[in-house]
């Protein structure tokens, strides 16, 4: 088979390095990749605009052209930003089979405020909530509940769009930012206004496929994978500024038989039901942002895809092909669809603390050449997932804030703890950064302020 992953982070590298593992996967085009999926096996990269095929178009439209010229058997969208942009409807259009949901399953990402309405008419657990599109009455609003309360702008905003305040002014301010000065563009002109929740936070990442077809069997599926966290603040402790995400875990081990039964009949059973009741096409993935409350789990938010760096914590835990997973999601010849697909888990854990650029999240300089000492990393058993890292000449050279991350497994935590930290003895560049606490007591975020 001939694969596309479109994407250029750490979580189409772990993709594309998990395909390239499956005997039925001859080649994976990465679109645009990074220096990393440069240097994987049956990994090729194509930058749309170095493309003689594609310069009348730009964007999505870009992505759809090398699919159909390739010839690939399907497509794994990784970023959001293009299934918000439609282009899973696109690629089905050209009879590309397309692994990240329509773009009606997209805005359960896209926007918070059709989020929270698919939660609330689905009894999905989660934070009481009120949008608003007028600034007079988010004031107010603020005002009548006061502080804390998490303000959310309802689109895209690459992680920048949550302000969790812990006073009345933080709110007032955010307010101010999104909805007055226009900070975010468009993504902020209507805002979701949420009770705080108190807890701890997991990442449940999925397989979804739910058609018209699969619907109407009682075959249509959430899959949950093993359990996973992410660490975003920047520094030991949770403290510091909000990041892409700074390390992960996986599974965890804080979350018990009853927290997890709990999620499935609260959070998970009730947006397939939701999935199913709305029609959704639906063949791609879904991750839950869950607070583990006092109360019980309450979801946060969906992404409509893989989590970021959760993925290169996940994936390598994996004992099944990827490919098959894939071919089980978009039930291509109904023969093993996801309903009776099995995912089986190697029985320990993968640390995969992410290296930065120092800056980060804020400035920070790129263009420095990354060094590599296998003999190190291969003792540890780890893998490099890159992010913000391309391939110039014969060089790995820094291109991002998040430059890698590395994933190492352990038969226990400690030791994968061990593995990932010792293996980053081996990993140099100019001024990198990371946390040295990912998975250990106190480096979750807690909720608290
Ligand atoms: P997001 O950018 O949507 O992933 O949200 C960023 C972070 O904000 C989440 O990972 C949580 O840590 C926090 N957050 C979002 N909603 C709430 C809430 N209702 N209560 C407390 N923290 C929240
Ligand atoms: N780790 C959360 C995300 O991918 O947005």
């Amino acid at each position: 088979m001939k694969v596309m992953v479109i994407g250029s982070g750490g979580r189409e590298h772990a993709i594309s390095w998990k395909l390239a593992q499956s005997s039925k996967v001859d080649e994976i085009i990465c679109v645009p990749g990074n220096g990393g999926t440069f240097n994987e096996t049956k990994c090729r990269n194509i930058e749309p605009s170095e493309c003689d095929y594609t310069t009348d178009v730009k964007g999505i439209d870009s992505y759809v052209q090398i699919a159909v010229y390739e010839q690939v058997d399907f497509v794994i969208v990784g970023p959001e930003d293009p299934l918000s942009e439609g282009i899973a409807d696109q690629l089905w259009k050209c009879g590309i089979p397309t692994v990240g949901p329509k773009s009606a399953g997209a805005s359960l990402e896209a926007s918070k405020d059709v989020a929270k309405q698919f939660m609330q008419q689905h009894n999905v657990a989660c934070a009481f909530s009120k949008t608003v599109t007028d600034i007079e009455e988010a004031h107010g609003y603020i005002e009548e509940k006061g502080a804390p309360i998490v303000v959310k702008a309802d689109g895209l905003a690459a992680g920048k769009g949550v302000v969790v305040a812990a006073t009345k002014e933080d709110a007032h301010k955010a307010i101010d930012d999104f909805m007055a000065n226009k900070t975010l563009g468009d993504a902020g002109a209507k805002v979701v206004l949420e009770e705080y929740l108190q807890g701890v936070e997991i990442s449940v990442l999925a397989a979804v496929s739910v058609t018209k077809e699969s619907a109407s069997s009682g075959k249509a599926t959430i899959l949950p994978f093993t359990t996973a966290r992410d660490h975003k603040r920047l520094l030991d402790g949770a403290k510091g500024p909000n990041t892409g995400g700074m390390g992960a875990i996986a599974p965890v081990q804080d979350v018990s038989p009853e927290q997890w039964n709990q999620f499935m009949e609260t959070c998970l059973n009730p947006t397939l039901q939701g999935m199913i009741a709305e029609k959704m096409d639906y063949r791609g993935f879904i991750f839950f942002g869950v607070m583990l409350t006092k109360e019980g789990p309450k979801l946060l938010e969906y992404n409509v895809r893989l989590g970021d760096p959760e993925t290169q914590a996940v994936l390598p835990l994996m004992d099944f092909d990827f490919a098959d997973l894939c071919v089980a999601i978009l039930d291509l010849d109904n023969n093993g669809s996801l309903a009776d697909f099995t995912c089986s888990w190697k029985k320990g854990f993968i640390c995969a603390p992410v290296v930065v650029s120092s800056g980060y999240p804020a400035a920070y300089k790129k263009g420095y050449p990354i060094s590599l000492d296998t003999n190190i990393i291969n003792k540890n058993g780890a893998t490099i997932f890159i992010a913000g890292g391309i391939q110039k000449d014969s060089n790995l050279v820094t291109s991002g804030g998040r430059v890698l991350a590395c994933s190492a497994y352990g038969d226990t935590f400690e030791e994968a703890w061990k593995n990932s930290y010792g293996a980053l003895e081996g990993v140099h560049f100019t001024d990198l950064f990371y946390r040295k606490d990912i998975g250990l007591p106190g480096a979750a975020e807690s909720g608290s302020l």
